[in-house]
């Protein structure tokens, strides 16, 4: 049973932890989240590489980090999810670049944007959230297989009790778009992946777990307008009367359980949220994974679906 919960920090979850020698790779590092578990991370002696798709951004985040830990090993890759060759051309500059990588963050994300495609051709929300996280990942594979102790966390969220992932039709061409739909199964894929990953590659040792952070007001709500916004607050009340929010550093405390818990050594394609492993569930509305999210089935599936539309092999 973990020590922490709702309420843990990243310092906390971190406390008394070296990972001093170990790289740890996260998207999405120049805001949020991401940021925040940047920090805490190279605050414990990581060497940590920052991902975003704007070097301005990453280089605000980088002097941020550096006004309170001085020292941080900090590096940063511009990379734009959205783009199948950017991902291409931005991974090869990081396996020239970078030995290893022991955790790999996927923390990236896009919230009920409009109806909007990516470079190739993929609706916005899963071609970010998922497809290019699926292709970075399939890339950065040779420095994964060469770190210690590895571990793969895919940032999904409670939102992915919003849909399963249609298969039959990903990207809204055959039904009208919903951006909640979107996301939600944008966010099941997330978990799916998880699952895929842990299947396939536990037995090279890596690990990978889906996180829930909880709800945190960072830049993921800037594609809502007023009324989206206050929709869906009525919609989490109304399912969690005790809906609180939480802070950055809590937020980020789930991403930085899953990727250094010893008590999750070994046990991975897991669901986690709170920093604990989430329960299966198909009726909650205020906790758990929902079936469809953690079915290998659909998990092969989603591996197969990948492959054929981002053209990226794992090893087999
Ligand atoms: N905040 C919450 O309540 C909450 C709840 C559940 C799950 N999550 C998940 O937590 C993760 C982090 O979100 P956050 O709350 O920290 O949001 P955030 O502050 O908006 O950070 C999202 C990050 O993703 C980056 N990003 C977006 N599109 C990208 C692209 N095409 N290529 C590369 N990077 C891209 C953003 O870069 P730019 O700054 O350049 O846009 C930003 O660095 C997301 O996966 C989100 O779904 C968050």
């Amino acid at each position: 049973m973990s020590e922490f919960g709702w309420g843990s920090t990243t310092d906390e979850v971190l406390a008394g932890k070296d990972l001093s020698g170990r790289t740890v790779f996260i998207t999405g590092a120049n805001s949020g989240l991401g940021q925040e578990t940047a920090r805490a991370m190279a605050a414990r002696g990581a060497e940590v590489i920052m991902a975003g798709r704007d070097q301005a951004k990453l280089d605000e985040a980088v002097a941020a980090i550096r006004t309170e830990h001085p020292k941080a090993q900090l590096e940063t890759l511009t990379v734009d999810l959205t783009s199948l060759e950017n991902i291409r051309a931005a991974t090869s500059r990081a396996r020239q670049r970078f030995q290893k990588i022991d955790i790999l963050i996927n923390n990236a994300g896009v919230m009920a944007t409009p109806f909007q495609h990516t470079h190739d051709g993929f609706e916005m929300q899963i071609g970010t959230n998922h497809f290019g996280h699926f292709a970075l990942t399939g890339e950065l594979f040779p420095l994964i297989e060469r770190g210690h102790l590895k571990r793969i966390v895919n940032l999904s969220s409670r939102g992915h009790h919003f849909a399963p992932v249609d298969f039959d039709d990903p990207h809204f061409t055959q039904r009208a778009y919903d951006p909640w739909i979107s996301y939600g199964h944008s966010k099941t894929a997330n978990v799916l992946f998880s699952v895929g990953l842990d299947a396939r590659y536990s037995v090279l040792g890596i690990h990978a777990y889906a996180v829930h952070p909880g709800g945190i007001e960072t830049n993921l709500g800037r594609h809502m307008t007023e009324e989206m916004r206050e929709a869906l607050m009525a919609r989490v009340t109304s399912r969690d009367s005790g809906f609180q929010w939480k802070s950055i550093p809590q937020g980020a405390a789930t991403s930085c359980w899953a990727a250094t818990a010893e008590e999750l050594e070994g046990k991975g394609g897991v669901y986690c949220e709170d920093c604990h492993v989430g329960e299966v569930d198909d009726e909650s509305s205020t906790g758990g994974v929902r079936s469809y999210a953690v079915n290998s089935s659909y998990a092969d599936r989603l591996w197969a679906m990948s492959e054929e539309a981002t053209g990226v092999r794992y090893p087999s």
